[in-house]
């Protein structure tokens, strides 16, 4: 049986909320990647003290039926779901490709859908649900790409930055009981798909990615 947490998670909502690295010449310290068309996405628990019970570090992405084409997205302590990064080099450059994964029979797309921030959970009103449903998936969620120091995708299930007029600072903005992740990409393989299918992997992307993100020990890494 498998384990399903609901993903009880957020990261910051707009890549353009991603800090820049500013002023002094820093000397990258990444941990070492490879690259890959196809990737799991695991969970990164980066606030340690808030992890849910169970932990969900380490769990991976992955898609709960919730109709015809229509999965919730959730976190699982098996295998997740493979993905990749769809769009061309523009796109991808510019943040404007989305991350696919392939489903069905015959395989077609499924895009990772993100609400907007005036679009609200049917199950928890306050909240921006995610879910991985047939199409192209929400523009603009995608990989975060070098300088950043990590390849992460911030997942935007049920919170928004806000913006603090005071500090003029973007701010997390987790609710109780929640646990903010950044979803790290794994290398796997793209299988190939069959004859017949409606998904197509001529704009896949190859991916910066890890061999193994359990093992990646943060401490050592930084910017
Ligand atoms: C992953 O989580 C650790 C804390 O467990 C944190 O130090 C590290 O910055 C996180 N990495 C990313 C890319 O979020
Ligand atoms: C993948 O990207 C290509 C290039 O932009 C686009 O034509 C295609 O529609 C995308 N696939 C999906 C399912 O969005
Ligand atoms: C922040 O500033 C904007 C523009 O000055 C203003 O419209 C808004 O009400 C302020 N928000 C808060 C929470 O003070």
């Amino acid at each position: 049986m498998s384990l399903f947490a609901t993903l009880l998670a957020v990261g910051a909502a707009s890549l353009a909320s991603a800090t820049p690295l500013q002023g002094r010449q820093v000397i990258p310290n990444y941990p070492p990647n490879e690259l890959s068309t196809g990737f799991r996405l695991v969970a990164n628990v980066t606030d340690p003290a808030t992890d849910l019970t169970p932990s969900v570090d380490g769990w991976e992405l992955q898609g709960i039926h919730t109709g015809a084409g229509l999965n919730d997205a959730v976190l699982t302590s098996e295998t997740g779901r493979i993905f990749y990064h769809n769009g061309t080099a523009s796109e991808i450059h510019y943040a404007l490709g989305s991350i696919l994964s392939d489903g069905g029979s015959p395989p077609f797309p499924y895009g990772i859908y993100v609400q907007t921030a005036d679009e609200f959970d049917a199950t928890y009103p306050a909240e921006h649900d995610v879910t991985i449903n047939v199409g192209s998936g929400t523009i603009g969620v995608s990989l975060l790409a070098f300088p950043d120091p990590y390849f992460y995708f911030t997942v935007v299930r049920f919170a928004y930055d806000t913006f603090n007029n005071a500090t003029a600072q973007f701010e997390r903005n987790v609710p109780a009981g929640c646990t903010a992740i950044t979803l790290i990409p794994e290398c796997d393989v793209l299988p190939d798909l069959p004859e017949g299918s409606l998904s197509s992997h001529q704009f896949a992307s190859p991916s910066k990615c890890y061999e193994d993100v359990s093992a990646i020990n943060w401490p050592e890494y930084g910017p």
